[in-house]
């Protein structure tokens, strides 16, 4: 059984994810502005729409694992109210200086540990988590966290790794079968997700869902949506480096949605309340006004 400390140890400051992107002086201003312009325009260019960076002016929202502040430095600059925490002091210090060198004060940047918020139920208006649900010990009692601290009218964007193209041919087909990284692990799948599935590898806890693991794991909320992204564009490979696929090709990945079916996240959004968004055909013959 992994434990807390393990996961608190493997995420320092050599695996925070997103300090590869840049060659510039580490922790300087320019460094982490690299940072975001690759991680918003090339790696993770869906979270620009997805992430609702813009939508949450004067609101009380909590980012769950910051890692190097990116994201948080991104909704305070479109003025929400940010709470940030991480399992790991190294991810706090990163995120406290990012928005310090943003000229954002960070008074509610600190640790603490994703299955144990320490805050009152209906605290936040909007909770975000990019990529950490899946590395804790009890995914479930994080995500029954969220649901708790969550305000009545609130919701979730939560990113949680899918069982996509990468995780078929890079883990299970050519890590898992071909490198028999299965059988030496006492034919564990866990094991080989585990060993592979980060930029370092050998992380204590990866796990990668299925669309109905994530039905139960979000069966608490009465309206969750989730769909798959980041699909076609670019290959990684070791060390950090990135192959971008011909734009030619990119667009015939993305005309014919590779990306719902491949991608290799969910992105899981879900609502406390059930919101009633959209009527019948009828209701706008009948009622159109
Ligand atoms: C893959 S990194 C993602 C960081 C950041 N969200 C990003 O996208 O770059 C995972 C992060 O989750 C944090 N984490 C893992 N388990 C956690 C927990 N139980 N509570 C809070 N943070 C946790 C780790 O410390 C690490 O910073």
């Amino acid at each position: 059984m992994t434990s807390l400390a393990e996961i608190q140890k493997y995420w320092n400051a050599n695996n925070i994810p997103q300090i590869w992107y840049s060659k510039k002086k580490p922790l300087s201003l320019p460094w982490f502005n690299e940072l975001s312009k690759m991680r918003f325009g090339i790696y993770y260019p869906y979270l620009n729409h997805d992430a609702e960076f813009q939508d949450h002016y004067g609101e009380d929202i909590l980012e769950i694992g910051c890692g190097a502040g990116t994201d948080s430095v991104e909704f305070a600059k479109y003025g929400a109210n940010v709470t940030a925490v991480d399992l790991g002091e190294d991810q706090v210090a990163m995120t406290k200086l990012n928005m310090c060198l943003h000229d954002i004060e960070s008074p509610n940047v600190f640790q603490a540990d994703a299955e144990n918020l320490p805050f009152p139920d209906n605290t936040f208006d909007y909770v975000y988590s990019f990529g950490v649900l899946h590395h804790t010990t009890d995914t479930q009692k994080a995500i029954n966290e969220v649901f708790r601290v969550l305000k009545p009218d609130g919701h979730a964007t939560i990113m949680l790794y899918a069982r996509g193209w990468k995780h078929y041919i890079k883990r299970c087909f050519i890590h898992g079968l071909l490198k028999g990284r299965w059988a030496a692990n006492n034919f564990s799948w866990q094991a080989v997700y585990n060993e592979c599935s980060e930029v370092n590898g050998n992380s204590p806890m990866t796990r990668v869902y299925k669309a109905r693991h994530l039905r139960r794991l979000f069966s608490q909320f009465p309206d969750v949506k989730f769909q798959k992204r980041r699909m076609g564009e670019f290959f990684e490979y070791k060390p950090y480096q990135t192959l971008m696929l011909p734009k030619s090709l990119q667009n015939i990945t993305k005309l014919l949605d590779f990306e719902s079916i491949l991608g290799e996240n969910w992105i899981i959004k879900a609502k406390k309340t059930e919101v009633i968004e959209s009527g019948s055909l009828l209701d706008v013959i009948f009622n159109h006004y």
